[in-house]
């Protein structure tokens, strides 16, 4: 029977129980309203002996004009994806259990944040650097695990576990797609149905850049140019960026060689989505 606990303490004393009798322990960081991409996490995480899922809408990773009110929200829904897909623990604090009143110190990062999201957000993965860091701290997990959807995060958090020597492996997983391409994401419930039918464009540009490149293209620029097209091409969608750069550094790139990360960040009406692929060309 899976278990929901609020506080850092409870947490604490059920991990260590855990690592006493020799368990592997899992984590997987999510801001709750869970959909297959959490669940894909969750079941990934199964190779090892207990799964921790944090649920926690984290206000510091939210820009003032952000939705941070407005973030889906549904526990008991996510209870039960949780032990659907396996968890052992969902660990739901308050925000006043994360963060003191006072509270003062935070992780921040130069190099992979400079560009894409880090750029469009400002703050935000100092937030997620920040709240990341203390989810390791209290669960102290063997293994943990991100979505490849939000490929600057992971590439932020693998630099971040590194940087800090955190002793965790991270674990990326594949982007979860709906049938007609959307990547899965809490914020598609915020989309009408035809800006629901209008998201669609992020992954079919995407999708034909990458047969550009399939196809022999290694000038970043060429593949930019026609995915933006692609996407300007829908009147619902505004581009907030369309970028290639090297996958672990997310430093901008012209040529495409080593492992390369296209990515696009667009509104869809009012909503913003994220969305990307990598190629691999030596
Ligand atoms: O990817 C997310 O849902 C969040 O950024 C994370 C990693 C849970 C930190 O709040």
């Amino acid at each position: 029977m899976i278990q929901l606990v609020k506080t850092v303490e409870e947490v604490r004393e059920i991990v260590s129980q855990w690592r006493k009798q020799g368990l592997k322990v899992g984590l997987v960081p999510t801001m709750g309203y869970l959909h297959e991409g959490h669940q894909s996490l969750i079941k990934r995480s199964g190779e090892n002996d207990k799964t921790v899922v944090s649920v926690f809408v984290n206000p510091i990773q939210f820009g003032p004009n952000e939705d941070f009110a407005s973030y889906p929200r549904d526990i008991e829904r996510d209870i039960k994806k949780c032990e659907e897909a396996g968890a052992d623990l969902v660990f739901a604090p308050e925000a006043s259990e994360m963060y003191a009143g006072d509270f003062s110190t935070y992780v921040d990062m130069t190099g992979p944040t400079d560009e894409l999201c880090g750029l469009r957000r400002p703050g935000h993965f100092r937030g997620v650097c920040t709240v990341v860091s203390k989810l390791f701290n209290i669960v102290l997990p063997d293994r943990a695990y991100f979505g490849q959807k939000d490929a600057q995060q992971l590439a932020v958090i693998r630099r971040m576990a590194r940087d800090l020597s955190f002793g965790i492996e991270i674990v990326g997983c594949p982007i979860i797609r709906e049938e007609d391409g959307l990547a899965k994401s809490s914020r598609n419930t915020y989309l009408s149905s035809d800006e629901r039918s209008a998201a669609t464009i992020i992954s079919k540009a995407l999708s034909m850049g990458e047969k550009l490149i399939e196809n022999g293209e290694i000038n970043a620029e060429t593949v930019l140019k026609a995915i933006t097209e692609k996407i300007e091409s829908e009147p619902l969608a505004r581009i907030d960026y369309v970028k290639a750069v090297d996958a672990d550094s997310i430093e901008p790139i012209q040529t495409i060689s080593g492992r390369v990360l296209f990515a696009a960040a667009v509104y869809i009406g009012k909503t913003r989505l994220i969305d990307n692929f990598i190629v691999e060309r030596n």
